[in-house]
């Protein structure tokens, strides 16, 4: 037979159920070790007890207290409830200590952004290069945004990522595979293992789990079955967590208009499969930021709740082209 392509050789089987079961047991076992080792548990409570009282949430109870008691005590408010100071500038204090996962990609600026401009602490857990968030530092009153560097494969780092938090978001999403991250891993998997450390972490009030529209157990895109099951098992670990399903996001770093008149700026054209008619109700990623930034605000009513954030338009893909077009009108581009 002809060799196979490269790529088609490097990627792997889609995992069964069966398979994706025995991972999640195995991933609990993994922190089950990790949370009852005295080790992991002392080198914990060392970070802890260092903490600068700045960096201590403040809330009048249910944040703080919780943390320290159970480690399974269900949440039952949301971030409304905890003691602001000030005008609610980002000088002011929000009582909200935030770890963002996937903070260094196009959301996560914007959410830091919107979190930090209301006076939040904002933990920025970063795995690759110390660039990778420098544009969030300066969004931040003095020391409120925090980069820590993590390994997303360690549960020791995650956790002492979220130690001294009372709300996690999480970004983390890829949309395509590479030799390392599959689908599943990245956008199931690591949701899960989250999930568990904030519920295990018992201080978490808010968890925030940002998904995709179309994310569903029968779609015919492995990405969305992989949000899905995302989905599905933090509900399962942390049932007070809420769901951000958005639609593709717009904005000034967006990856679908910038991509295209980038194509259409090098080539000349654009090709539109099926003639564009692909719909699509894209979302200015500002509105989604603070949409997740305003769920937090809330008494809890948000919380177990998933919400699909759409913008006010329904556009074909052969529309949002000659709006881009015209956009870039300089650009001499046929579409074909
Ligand atoms: N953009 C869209 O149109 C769109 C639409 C619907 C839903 N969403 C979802 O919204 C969320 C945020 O989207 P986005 O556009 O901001 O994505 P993005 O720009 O690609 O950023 C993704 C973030 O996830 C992190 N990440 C990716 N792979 C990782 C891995 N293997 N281990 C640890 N971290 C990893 C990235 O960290 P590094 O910087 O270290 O790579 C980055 O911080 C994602 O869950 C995405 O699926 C996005």
């Amino acid at each position: 037979p002809p060799p196979l392509p490269l790529l088609l050789r490097l990627r792997r089987p889609p995992p069964t159920a069966a398979t994706m079961q025995a991972a999640a047991a195995a991933r609990r076992h993994l922190l089950d070790q990790h949370h009852l080792s005295p080790a992991s548990s002392a080198a914990i409570a060392a970070f802890r007890s260092a903490a600068q009282p700045a960096l201590a949430p403040q809330g009048s109870g249910g944040a703080d207290g919780a943390r320290y008691m159970s480690a399974r005590a269900p949440a039952v408010k949301g971030a409304g409830h905890l003691v602001r100071k000030g005008t609610g500038g980002r000088s002011s204090v929000s009582g909200i200590v935030a770890t963002v996962f996937g903070a260094t990609g196009f959301l996560g600026r914007y959410v830091v952004q919107q979190l930090a401009k209301m006076g939040s602490q904002v933990l920025v857990p970063f795995r690759g290069c110390e660039d990778s968030h420098r544009h969030l530092k300066l969004m931040g009153d003095l020391g409120q945004i925090v980069p820590m560097n993590y390994n997303p494969r360690d549960v020791n780092s995650i956790k002492t990522a979220v130690a001294k938090s009372n709300v996690v978001i999480n970004l983390i999403g890829r949309e395509y595979e590479t030799r390392n991250y599959g689908f599943e891993e990245v956008n199931h998997q690591m949701a899960e293992q989250l999930a568990m450390i904030s519920k295990e972490h018992g201080g978490i009030v808010r968890f925030i789990q940002v998904s995709a529209l179309g994310a569903s157990a029968s779609s015919p895109s492995r990405l969305l079955r992989a949000k899905a099951a995302g989905e599905e098992s933090v509900l399962k670990e942390f049932p007070e967590a809420t769901i951000m399903r958005p639609a593709t996001l717009i904005g000034t770093e967006d990856r679908i208009l910038n991509r295209w008149a980038m194509y259409a700026k090098n080539w000349g054209f654009l090709p539109l499969f099926g003639g564009g008619s692909t719909k699509f109700q894209p979302v200015y990623v500002v509105d989604v930021a603070a949409a997740i930034v305003n769920s937090l605000k809330d008494d809890g009513t948000s919380m177990g709740k998933t919400y699909e954030l759409g913008g006010p338009d329904i556009y074909t893909v052969h529309d949002l082209v000659i709006i881009k077009h015209n956009c870039y009108a300089t650009i001499n581009t046929k579409i074909v």
